[in-house]
């Protein structure tokens, strides 16, 4: 079977297509292609190579060790980044799909960004002085407009986000656990790190590094859209909240299968658990996020990086009843102001909360989603359409701006499926093909995500790079 089948779930632009076939290409040319790109990746970013070597002071050579992922042995330095375009300094100018892996998803230095930060640094002064600004309600204001929760806090992480409502939440319910599907990602927080083990008990995450408490004695961990173990699981009693992306986006993109969140909700409901949906990534969906665009009434929200265009911010939002018990606890004594683990001194700076106004108000704004998603849909389309041409049996996932292409076909439907399709050979040979060829997609698995500044000829020159690099594969 070959062909492409557009499958409509929700909406029209949560798409998977399905990529039917046998074909695949022989290792030994995989290998030897990976090599040369390699060769070629070298030749050609002298200067990047030469900043990577001599770093000696950098643990792992690079300012954040992470950044050892891009496929080329070193990354490439940069020099300039505006809207979807990266310069670097070898001279190299890239399309930027990755867009710093969703912090730069308003596009690189927008103009209203800009000015906000002149304004706040340059005219008005002061980062942070521990005392309010008046773009904190702004902020605030405009997420519960979004997201539709009353109640909101701000952090400087997306991972802090999430660690601190964490503690809010087990401070609510007096209940001591967390459940979280397999291989999801929530930032680098200890209790997050559990996947499903082969015997299907709860298993350290591979890789986990030295995690300050065993998370398997802190966490239940189930199946994404396995509804029948998550009920299984809250009906311990013991959970204080279901911590979720509404779509899995961290290994692969994972959709929802239809009725998933509401049976999610109600499992929460009919066991006193509260559900907390991390928009981190998933506000790719629309401007109020998977949370709107599926219609489903999380009790509390965490968000990060794109919210402030890449200026360290985070942010977590509270229904009104959860709000209430979480004061309700502080009158008998919990500390959310001084040192009882909740927040940080530079939280809700004053540059954090303007670079917030600044994308929310004149950036992400509600209208340019549709051209966004639009363009994610084209990319999307040219993926698969080039894989069922060569018969290759992978798939496509779209969630409103972002898109994901995984290595087996149908798509996985949950974390520990999509785990099992990483090819990392192959990963490597298109991730670097394509940066040879001026194209980025996110290092870590096959994301592409657009901006408002992602051009029609932006799309139109990452297919010509993705059938040069796949036709090749495939000769
Ligand atoms: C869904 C989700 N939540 C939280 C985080 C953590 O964000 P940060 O590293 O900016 O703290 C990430 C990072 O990739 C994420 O994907």
């Amino acid at each position: 079977m070959s062909g492409i089948f557009a499958l409509t779930i929700d909406h029209w632009f949560a798409i998977l297509f399905y990529i039917g076939g046998m074909k695949t290409f022989k290792n030994e040319r995989l290998a030897a292609l990976l090599e040369r790109e390699r060769a070629t990746y070298v030749e050609t970013h002298p200067q990047s190579r030469a900043l990577y070597e001599s770093a000696d002071h950098l643990f792992g050579r690079v300012p954040m060790t992470w950044m050892n992922k891009w496929a080329g042995g070193f990354p490439m330095s940069y020099d300039t980044a505006h809207g979807a375009i990266i310069t670097d300094v070898d001279g190299h100018t890239y399309i930027d799909f990755a867009l710093g892996d969703t912090g730069a998803m308003a596009g690189h230095s927008p103009e209203p960004l800009v000015r906000a930060m002149q304004q706040r640094l340059g005219v008005d002064g002061g980062v942070t002085t521990m005392l309010p600004t008046e773009d904190g309600e702004w902020v605030a204001a405009e997420l519960s407009r979004r997201f539709g929760l009353p109640s909101w806090s701000f952090s400087l992480s997306a991972t802090d986000a999430n660690r601190w409502l964490l503690r809010l939440v087990r401070l609510a319910t007096s209940r001591p656990k967390i459940l979280v599907f397999s291989y999801s990602y929530h930032g680098s927080v200890d209790e997050t790190f559990v996947v499903v083990g082969p015997d299907g008990a709860p298993a350290l995450r591979p890789g986990g590094v030295a995690p300050s408490f065993d998370p398997t004695t802190t966490t239940r961990v189930v199946e994404f859209n396995d509804i029948e173990a998550l009920q299984r699981e809250l009906g311990y009693g013991d959970v204080a909240a279901v911590l979720m992306e509404p779509a899995m986006t961290n290994i692969g993109i994972v959709l929802p299968q239809p009725g998933f969140l509401d049976a999610v909700r109600s499992a929460c409901d009919a066991t006193g658990t509260l559900l907390i949906f991390d928009e981190t990534h998933t506000f790719s969906a629309g401007p109020g996020g998977a949370t709107r665009f599926y219609n489903v009434s999380p009790d509390a929200i965490t968000i990060g990086k794109s919210l402030g265009g890449g200026v360290p911010c985070g942010a977590y939002g509270l229904s009104a009843d959860l709000a209430q018990r979480v004061l309700n606890a502080v009158s008998e004594g919990a500390d959310i102001v001084d040192v009882g683990g909740v927040g940080g001194t530079l939280a809700g700076n004053a540059m954090s909360l303007a670079a917030m106004r600044a994308v929310l108000g004149e950036v992400l704004t509600d209208d340019v989603w549709e051209p966004m998603i639009a363009r994610a849909t084209t990319l999307a389309e040219g993926i698969a359409a080039t894989a069922a041409r060569h018969d290759l049996p992978w798939s496509v996932t779209q969630l409103g701006a972002r898109c994901e292409y995984r290595f087996s076909s149908p798509a996985p439907r949950n974390g520990g499926e999509s785990a099992a399709s990483h090819d990392g050979p192959l990963e490597d040979y298109i991730h670097l093909a394509c940066v040879n060829r001026g194209v980025l997609i996110t290092p870590f698995h096959n994301m592409l995500l657009t901006c408002p500044a992602t051009t029609d000829e932006d799309v139109a020159a990452h297919q010509r790079v993705f059938d040069e690099v796949i036709d090749e594969l495939m000769a």
